[in-house]
């Protein structure tokens, strides 16, 4: 192999999916230079189907960031969710508990309108990076290597930003590092189908049979979810057996209708938690995926890694702007108390909606706490708090120089 090109920037940001995309905007906005490593092609990563929820944080963050546009053109403002329990539908009004709404826009489009917006503004994101490693993380000079086709490349910065998800290189570099992990004994066949929604407000339906969610990605696309086995296969799954089952566990005898069509993609999400601690090795920083997983009843995974971000940005400016470096140790702190109340509501809808098993006992205890929420503004007040975001962690207040 010949000479390694090097290039120099300041941030190398490994990943791009929301977070890694999101910080390079924030640390854009910032006059700070990064570069973005990410394995997969631009092709893939704008392909992938993920979960479609953001929290208001998240949204009046993309608008800051001037990155909003076609968000608030197609994005679908929803005031409340439905809790369908044993067949019987409840609003919870988000509008009127929070004064907040959140809105229903695909993670596939939010990146989408990322990558577009950074490579118009001439930011640089290197597509098809094989091999990306972090090395001298330690040090002041950190370096990270990897590969595009034959060439052997490498970026020298001050930061590194492991925004490489749930499968990534980065948080295995934390040493020490503590992770806490739960795994739910059941996991969630995801389709998108050609049918379009029949009302504006998603549905996570308790049902003797297994939890059900009914939710969408536009005027004509349904985005439909089904409690399945942990090992389920997708081939069990022909489209009679999904419209089926969806049909029995969502409310459809009570003035709901769900529209069948064509299912375009479908597929199969494990269920867990994990929370690696501490988020910060040296100079490496984590954040969304790499550093935590939320099981996705919640809807939390992209906004939790959003928030993240958002604190990053603003400790690697202190570091690299007004030479805090010191600051770096108040990222970790600053991220994981929002981390955990995130992680308690995810594992807290996952328990309350899904069937564990046939005991009765636990049954009657998730109707009891349904029952609460559908009956009582106080308790679903906390829920509604939760689901549209709490406000994004700040660092503590800083003098400029
Ligand atoms: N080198 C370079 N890129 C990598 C590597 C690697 N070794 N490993 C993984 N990546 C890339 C992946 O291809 C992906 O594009 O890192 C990116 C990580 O993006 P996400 O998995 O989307 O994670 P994150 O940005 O933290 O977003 C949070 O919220 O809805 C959930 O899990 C869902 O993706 C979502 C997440
Ligand atoms: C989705 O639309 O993909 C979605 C919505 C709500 C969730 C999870 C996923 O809780």
């Amino acid at each position: 192999m010949g000479a390694v090109r090097a290039d120099d920037t300041e941030v190398a940001i490994v990943g791009a999916g929301p977070a890694g995309l999101v910080l390079s905007h924030l640390l854009a906005a910032r006059g700070i230079d990064c570069v973005v490593l990410e394995q997969r092609s631009r092709e893939y990563v704008e392909g992938r189907v993920r979960a479609g929820v953001l929290e208001h944080p998240t949204v009046e963050l993309l608008r800051n960031l001037g990155v909003a546009e076609r968000l608030d053109r197609e994005g679908l403002a929803h005031r409340g969710i439905q809790l369908a329990v044993d067949g019987v539908r409840h609003h919870i009004d988000f509008v009127e508990l929070t004064g907040h709404s959140i809105t229903v826009y695909g993670q596939r489009e939010v990146v989408r309108d990322l990558i577009a917006a950074r490579l118009t503004a001439g930011g640089e994101i290197v597509f098809e990076a094989a091999d990306v490693m972090p090395a001298a993380i330690e040090t002041n000079r950190p370096v990270v290597r990897f590969r595009c086709g034959d060439e052997a490349r490498a970026v020298r910065c001050r930061i590194v930003a492991g925004c490489d998800g749930s499968h990534g290189q980065c948080a295995g570099l934390v040493e020490p590092r503590t992770v806490a992990e739960h795994a739910y004994p059941f996991a969630w066949l995801g389709v998108l189908a050609e049918a379009a929604p029949t009302q504006d407000e998603l549905i996570y339906a308790f049902h003797e049979r297994g939890f059900a969610l009914y939710s969408m990605r536009s005027a004509s696309i349904t985005r439909l979810y089904l409690q399945v086995a942990p090992d389920e296969q997708l081939g069990a799954w022909p489209d009679d057996r999904i419209w089926n089952e969806l049909a029995t566990r969502l409310p459809t005898g009570d003035g709901f209708t769900l529209n069948t069509g064509p299912i375009i993609d479908r597929g199969i999400t494990a269920m867990h938690s994990s929370v690696t601690s501490p988020m910060r090795h040296g100079n490496l920083l984590l954040a969304g995926d790499a550093a935590h997983i939320v099981p996705a009843t919640g809807a939390k995974g992209m906004n939790l890694a959003i928030a993240d971000v958002s604190v990053m940005a603003d400790v690697i400016e202190q570091a690299l702007r007004h030479g805090r470096t010191e600051r770096l140790g108040e990222y970790s702190p600053t991220c994981l108390p929002r981390v955990w109340r995130t992680q308690q509501f995810s594992h807290r809808m996952t328990t309350m909606l899904h069937r564990f098993g046939d005991d009765p006992f636990q049954r009657e205890l998730q109707r009891a706490e349904l029952a609460r929420i559908t009956s009582s503004v106080a308790a679903a007040t906390d829920l509604a708090e939760h689901y549209v975001g709490l406000p994004f962690a700040r660092l503590p207040e800083v003098v400029h120089q």
